[in-house]
């Protein structure tokens, strides 16, 4: 295990598939796989092979086709997994899905929470216990890779929490997965969470501590980066940060705050980010879910720049208003975008790009009417900078 490697576990063709209304064929999937391996996740999670025939056939597919490629990544080929609850029949199905891998991964996963136990399961403490330790046990009968996920550790009793943990690193995990599944933590006790398992925790030095968590209150990406600064060396994550109700931590977010931010973090990830725009483009045009303009790094205003004083800088120097460069994320370029906000620095610099080179008194002219136009249009295009300058002299 190299200490400071970060695995990016991609979980959108499962927990992203469960957003509603994103359901992939099994054609889309594979198409997505196949990116996700240019991409160069560690992990792909392909699906949930007991929740349907295409599910199952889908995360097969993906084993015998996607599994083998990428040979020549620094990360070898991706370890492709498949998603169990703790029972014998989804271990078996998942088992018969992924086993074709060169690198499969069972994942295994049984709630904790009280509630859960109560409500869901209607099953006691020690119940589960056993659960954990005899599933766990089956699936390491077929695979060497067994992940284990006490769901909604983030509302679980700490105390417990530490003995179902305890358990499944004796049965033979060799991830430990910690879900905050309804997105309930904050950074600091999430934070906290990792360090007392890496204390109390017997064993859990041998096996990787992984974060899962839920943007109900928009703090994935905050609380995974607080589990990395705790010693989680997996991330599981998705595309566009799609998922259940409010979404999962999105991958572009956690592993450009890695690369942006290596100062403080100290650790790396194996992912080619110039793929990322591409890859989110891909994923927003199969599920049909759109990106918010303003999503950090990949929404369509996360390079465009409208404020005069910002345009001016950027256009200086771009280090001025922007952390990364849009070319490391695959965004082909910056945007300066034309509005009521925008300066005469960015307006003359568009209408030379355009082939318009005006005198002084025309140029103070045409800025008037641009200006009067901007408070009439939310945007001002190319089009409409061309229908200005049908009254003014041109030369180009
Ligand atoms: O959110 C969750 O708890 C999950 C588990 C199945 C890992 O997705
Ligand atoms: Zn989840």
């Amino acid at each position: 295990m190299e200490p400071d490697v970060v695995r990016i576990f991609d979980t959108t063709l499962r927990d992203g598939e469960q957003s509603p209304g994103a359901t992939l064929t099994v054609e889309e999937k594979l198409e997505i796989a196949r990116q996700l391996v240019r991409l160069g996740v560690d992990i792909i999670e392909a699906g949930f092979p007991i929740a349907s025939p295409g599910d199952f056939e889908a995360v097969r597919r993906i084993a015998r086709e996607i599994g083998p490629l990428g040979k020549d990544r620094p990360n070898g080929p991706p370890v492709i997994a498949g998603l169990a609850r703790a029972n014998k029949e989804d271990i078996d199905a998942c088992w018969e899905a992924v086993r074709e891998a060169p690198r499969p991964r069972i994942h295994v996963f049984l709630a904790t929470s009280d509630i859960h136990l109560q409500y869901k399961l209607r099953m006691t403490r020690e119940e589960c216990l056993a659960r954990i330790r005899e599933m766990v046990a089956y699936a390491r009968r077929f695979c060497e890779d067994v992940e284990f996920s006490p769901e909604d550790a983030g509302r679980t009793d700490r105390d417990f929490l530490m003995q179902a943990l305890t358990v499944a690193v004796e049965a033979g995990a060799t991830t430990l997965n910690i879900p905050d599944t309804v997105g309930y933590t904050t950074p600091e006790e999430f934070g906290s969470l990792f360090a007392e398992i890496r204390r109390r925790v017997p064993g859990v030095e041998r096996v990787i501590l992984s974060a899962h968590c839920h943007n109900d209150l928009g703090l994935a990406t905050a609380n995974t980066l607080a589990a990395i600064r705790n010693g989680a060396r997996q991330v599981e994550v998705t595309v566009n940060g799609i998922g259940e109700r409010a979404g999962n931590t999105a991958l572009e977010e956690v592993v450009m705050a890695l690369h942006t931010r290596r100062d403080l973090f100290g650790v790396r990830t194996y992912i080619d980010t110039t793929q990322i725009y591409r890859t989110s483009r891909l994923v927003s045009a199969l599920t049909g879910i759109p990106v918010q303009p303003n999503k950090a790094i990949v929404g369509a205003n996360a390079f465009a720049h409208e404020a005069g004083i910002h345009q001016d800088g950027m256009l200086k120097n771009p280090l001025t208003y922007e952390i990364m460069r849009p070319e490391t994320v695959g965004v082909p370029e910056s945007r300066l975008v034309l509005g009521k906000h925008s300066g005469r620095h960015a307006f003359r610099v568009r209408l030379e790009q355009m082939g318009y080179h005006l005198s002084p008194e025309a140029f103070e002219e045409a800025f008037r009417r641009f200006k009067a136009l901007c408070d009439r249009k939310k945007y001002v295009t190319d089009f409409d900078l061309e229908a200005l300058m049908a009254d003014f002299t041109q030369s180009s």
